[in-house]
């Protein structure tokens, strides 16, 4: 594929790989980052954009989303995820197999892909099921999944809680190099929780599920993948022990990597009173203390990299009563401004670490190779105005999903300009 030729000036390149923020002159030439310089002159044929204020971050790449195609197209589909996705710099999207049928079988997992590139916004990489119709009884054939286009496995929205199946799903994947995603989640334990169990959910009368649901799950798929070496990613983790647990594993060597979503980094429990079903999501929003131990893990890079999490529901089921409704937040075009307030504002994190966790951690994790800010790469760029403040109003979101925890809230950070392979296909401006 190849792009017109553009010349962004006068930005600052937040490059996670060189660990630095430079001012610097980015020449895109075919599709690819041809230069990067302090200065660049402009020459005939050369489009500028001027970037003055503006950082150039790699395109952001979600490791966990939901299309809901095929089979929920009146909750998303592939073209509004995408949609959503680029408002949010995000340039490639991983979604999950929980769809209706399940994405186990090649057919849909190309279907989607195909989708993905007919829209032609971000690069759609499938998550595979793990188990037939992820009902945890037997595994998919990893072969013709990997085959067909998927970058890992998982039943999320699910755990796999046969211990056995687990053992042999992460030997099996261990063949193709790619990690099986764990929905870590005890749900003998978690029975019946709609929310984090705590002090919170006494005083609403609400069920609880209590973060042992996921660590316990967390700590037998390690221990499972220390034995086997197959390579174990715990997806949206919500709680201070997990991190630790990882961070323990990390150091002995076990391969295991894991994401975090950018409303577990600024939400807590205190974001469901009022029974507020926005806020209702799995695993659930957890304590204050939670929160800083994922940002702490983020920070030491114990926890790889932001995953949204995009998971949209329609406004009828969102609106039901507290028990009734659905998990889940639509997350992709808040995504960075949320970081930004959260973890920026407070001097958690730099933005070369941000941009690591949202780009390089994940495209890692993904096997996108070549997905970074140096010349030769494919021209994947997110374009932020880290000033920029703004008020999140879902009914402007490109996701069918129009309900969000976030609604109204002044969040300081956003995408203004997306590029993939050179071209621009987001504009804030346009
Ligand atoms: O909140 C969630 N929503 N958590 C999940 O695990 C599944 C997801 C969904 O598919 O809606
Ligand atoms: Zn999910």
């Amino acid at each position: 594929m190849s792009g017109a030729n553009l010349l962004i000036s006068g930005g600052t390149v937040v490059d996670p790989a060189a660990k630095r923020e430079v001012r610097a002159d980015v020449l895109i030439q075919d599709g690819r980052i041809r230069d990067i310089q302090p200065t660049i002159a402009s020459s005939n044929g050369l489009r500028r954009m001027d970037a003055a204020g503006k950082l150039i971050l790699p395109g952001f790449v979600d490791l966990h989303v939901h299309f809901r195609q095929p089979g929920r197209e009146d909750k998303e589909t592939v073209e509004t995820g995408s949609q959503a996705a680029v408002r949010g710099g995000f340039v490639a999207a991983c979604p999950m197999p929980n769809t209706s049928p399940v994405m186990d079988h090649r057919g849909a997992v190309e279907w989607v892909r195909q989708e993905g590139q007919r829209v032609g916004l971000i690069d759609v990489r499938p998550v595979g099921a793990l188990t037939r119709g992820q009902q945890g009884a037997e595994l998919t054939d990893f072969g013709e999944l990997f085959d067909a286009g998927c970058v890992a496995l998982s039943d999320d929205g699910k755990p796999l809680l046969n211990s056995l199946l687990m053992r042999r799903a992460l030997e099996y994947a261990r063949v193709f190099d790619r990690p099986v995603i764990q929905h870590a989640e005890d749900t003998c334990l978690s029975s019946g929780g709609v929310m984090h169990e705590g002090l919170v959910a006494t005083t609403l009368g609400l069920r609880g599920a209590p973060a042992e649901s996921e660590t316990v799950i967390i700590a037998r798929d390690l221990a499972l993948a220390e034995r086997t070496g197959g390579w174990l990613h715990v997806a949206h983790l919500s709680s201070a022990r997990s991190v630790e647990l990882i961070r323990q594993a990390k150091r002995r060597g076990v391969r295991v990597t894991c994401e975090v979503t950018p409303h577990h980094l600024s939400l807590t429990e205190e974001a469901v009173r009022g029974f507020n079903t926005l806020a209702k999501v799995n695993p659930p929003l957890r304590t204050e203390q939670d929160r800083l131990g994922l940002i702490e893990g983020l920070k030491d890079g114990t926890i790889d990299c932001i995953a949204t999490d995009h998971a949209p529901h329609t406004a009828w089921e969102k609106d039901a009563d507290f028990d009734s409704a659905p998990f889940g937040i639509a997350g992709l075009e808040t995504a960075l401004g949320v970081c930004a307030t959260a973890l920026i504002g407070p001097g958690h994190l730099t933005w070369s670490q941000l941009a690591d966790r949202l780009a390089a951690g994940p495209a890692r994790i993904a096997g996108l190779t070549d997905h970074g800010l140096a010349a030769g790469c494919p021209a994947h760029v997110a374009i932020v105005d880290p000033a920029a403040a703004w008020t999140v109003d879902p009914a402007a979101f490109a996701s069918k999903a129009k309900r969000s925890p976030f609604t109204g809230q002044r969040l300081t950070g956003r995408v203004t300009t997306v590029i993939r392979h050179g071209l621009v296909v987001w504009d804030a401006n346009a």
